[in-house]
């Protein structure tokens, strides 16, 4: 049986006004919804006390274990207005069972899909009018799930809190869907073979923000990290995976090695590529592979992608004393990312079963 979510409503819910001016420039990550989802974990009573209830600060022990020992992990997909006025979101389910690898990585327990889903759909549908309707804007959702039982002691914790949070976002980059320019962070890696890297916990991106300050002191907007054995396979950006396009149409991403998290978006790129007609390739990329391969014209275009930015072509690629700059002209990128914002803003068909229908039009939300 699914969870029982009790309702709590907002006392003091945001006015129209505040509203659309939020709604007319969302940046990212800035402004929340009026609710939030909280549900309760415990070894005896399992998954218990899901609530949808005001968003707000949470009291928490000091000693609470997420604080010292990060047992937590996250998600984030999207909610999209539809052009029928319903709300959809884009394969909430890949988002809950890569939640549930993270899960089980971290020693935290699962949470059936079908109730990560539910919950969503609940603040979703409870905050509908704040998934925005402009182009390129979206609700993003913030699932997440942390250690709350209070003590020192080391070990997996027994008392665990989900919760779902709620943002409005335009464009991610402030240069929107321009080139951006990356820096190659030589001195850190972000995941070695048998850690974390394949798992969405806040460590990575706590052990990632120094090679990220190092590259904005050197003008670049994200990072890239190689492999931590060889430091020479190309494994992802911070927070986006990685393509390249070979001067003969084929699509290359690095495969997925246990160190990479396996991205929502790499996995319906794939699908979208091979429809228009690129053959994909999923294996190790050299780092000096992608460094030639710009500069002698095998590789035409090099882009990121993620759920919050979409796909982001990359200009350029620093490192201390040298970079290479791809083409301007991102021809593929552009089509790519077309090719699946129609699909989920709803302006060609879901031929592949990725929407999921959270508000029909006309429900008065
Ligand atoms: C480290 C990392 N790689 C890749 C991605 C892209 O994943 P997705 O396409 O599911 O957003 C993300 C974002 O979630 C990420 O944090």
């Amino acid at each position: 049986m699914g969870l029982d979510f009790s309702v709590e409503q907002t006392p003091h819910p945001t006015s129209p006004e505040r509203l659309a001016e939020i709604l007319a420039v969302p940046g990212f990550g800035k402004h929340f919804t009026d609710h939030m989802v909280t549900v309760e974990w415990t070894p005896d009573s399992g998954w218990h006390n899901a609530r949808v209830r005001p968003y707000g600060p949470l009291t928490l022990d000091p000693a609470s274990h997420v604080f010292h020992y990060g047992q937590a992990i996250f998600e984030g997909f999207k909610a999209y207005r539809q052009p029928d006025g319903g709300i959809a979101t884009f394969r909430p389910a890949f988002n809950g069972e890569r939640f549930n690898r993270s899960a089980h990585r971290l020693a935290l327990p699962e949470l059936a899909v079908d109730d990560f889903v539910a919950a969503s759909d609940r603040l979703v549908s409870q905050d509908a009018a704040w998934v925005p309707d402009s182009d390129d804007a979206s609700l993003y959702l913030r699932p997440f799930m942390m250690a709350t039982e209070v003590g020192l002691g080391v070990k997996p914790s027994g008392h665990v809190t989900f919760l779902v949070i709620a943002s409005p976002a335009g464009p991610y980059f402030a240069s929107g869907a321009k080139q951006v320019t990356i820096w190659l962070s030589e001195d850190y890696t972000r995941a070695a073979p048998g850690g974390t890297g394949a798992a969405k916990c806040g460590g990575n991106y706590a052990a990632s923000l120094l090679a990220q300050q190092e590259g904005i002191a050197n003008g670049c907007e994200q990072v890239l990290f190689l492999d931590a054995v060889e430091r020479r396979w190309v494994e992802e950006l911070g927070g986006m995976n990685l393509w390249f396009v070979q001067d003969d149409g084929t699509l290359v991403t690095p495969e997925l090695t246990g160190t990479i998290l396996e991205g929502g978006t790499r996995d319906a790129l794939k699908t979208l590529a091979a429809e228009l007609g690129h053959e994909v390739e999923e294996r190790r990329v050299d780092i000096d592979e992608w460094r030639k391969g710009v500069d002698t014209g095998q590789i035409t275009e090099v882009f990121a992608c993620g759920t919050a930015a979409v796909i982001v072509p990359i200009g350029t690629l620093k490192w201390h004393g040298g970079e290479v700059s791809s083409p301007a002209e991102t021809p593929v990128a552009t089509k790519l990312r077309s090719a699946l914002i129609d699909l989920q803003y709803g302006r060609t068909p879901d031929n592949h079963g990725w929407m999921h229908r959270v508000v029909e039009p006309g429900s008065g939300l």
